[in-house]
């Protein structure tokens, strides 16, 4: 059979190209299924221990990030998991936690193609709810340190720094106190109470560091005693951890010898 422009309206036999073709359409749009394994503990539910639940989503309906992940798992399957997050582009640091044995950001953490992902609070924090920690105590640590700019003269209306000094707060200023380096850190879990920790040590350091500051005797003589600082064993977990790519090991390693040089 011909149409008016003389063209054949018989269908072609199917080749086996374009077999396959269709057959990589077909497995395309399959779901794609994954696993998570996530910590969930309810402090509404006393007699209930802390336990792992498991979700599969379709990844072909998910964005490629581990906070995606969940967030589809909050929308869509269970709206009592509770996770922090706020800017979902590793600037707020509140989508810290635990993710197949590291810590680090959900939003900045690619989901792997392995079958299944296990996720958990920080550890060696107490939960408050499933993958919450309560950072009172970090907080508290922080605001010890007195992580803002001191200056002695009131008179100027700004303090002019060098391009030199500013290039001082490189890696330092960029901290957004996830709690990822602290929270791996081996000293930390075991002297919570006295030692500061790798985030607080990095955010005192980029005060000390400052050159418009004025109270740099005064910071040093604060952090000297035999556990603030000293606690820090230089085993790098913190700077190996960090997804910001910072380095708070080298940053203790500098307070120790600003402390060293001030005695
Ligand atoms: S280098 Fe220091 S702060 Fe970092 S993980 Fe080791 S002991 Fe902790
Ligand atoms: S140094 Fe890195 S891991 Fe530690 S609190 Fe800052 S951003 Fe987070
Ligand atoms: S949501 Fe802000 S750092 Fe991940």
């Amino acid at each position: 059979m011909m149409n008016a422009a003389g063209r054949s309206l018989l269908r072609r036999p199917q080749t086996a190209a374009a077999t396959l073709s269709g057959s990589r359409r077909a497995l395309a749009t399959a779901p794609k299924m994954k696993s998570f394994s996530i910590y969930r503990w309810n402090p509404d539910e006393p007699n209930s221990k802390p336990h792992m639940q498991e979700y599969s989503i379709n990844m072909n309906e998910c964005g490629p990030m581990v906070l995606d992940a969940l967030i589809k798992i909050k929308n869509e399957l269970d709206p009592t998991l509770t996770f922090r997050r706020s800017c979902r582009e590793g600037i707020c640091g509140s989508c810290a936690m635990n993710i197949n044995g590291s810590n680090t950001l959900a939003c900045l953490c690619k989901i792997d193609t392995n079958p299944s992902t296990a996720i958990y609070p920080l550890p060696h924090m107490y939960v408050l709810k499933d993958l919450v920690p309560d950072l009172t105590h970090f907080y508290e640590q922080h605001k010890s340190v007195q992580p803002y700019l001191i200056n002695d003269d009131i008179t100027d209306v700004e303090h002019y720094q060098s391009k030199e000094d500013r290039s001082k707060l490189d890696g330092l200023y960029e901290c957004v106190l996830c709690a990822c380096c602290t929270t791996s850190c081996p000293s930390y879990w075991w002297n919570t109470d006295k030692y500061l920790g790798p985030a607080v040590l990095l955010q005192s350091y980029r005060w000390l560091a400052d050159s418009r500051d004025t109270m740099k005797a005064e910071r040093l003589k604060f952090l000297d005693d035999a556990f603030k600082v000293y606690r820090c064993h230089t085993i790098m977990n913190c700077s190996k951890t960090c997804p910001k790519h910072l380095n708070p090991g080298k940053a203790i390693a500098q307070i120790k010898l600003e402390m060293a040089a001030s005695h």
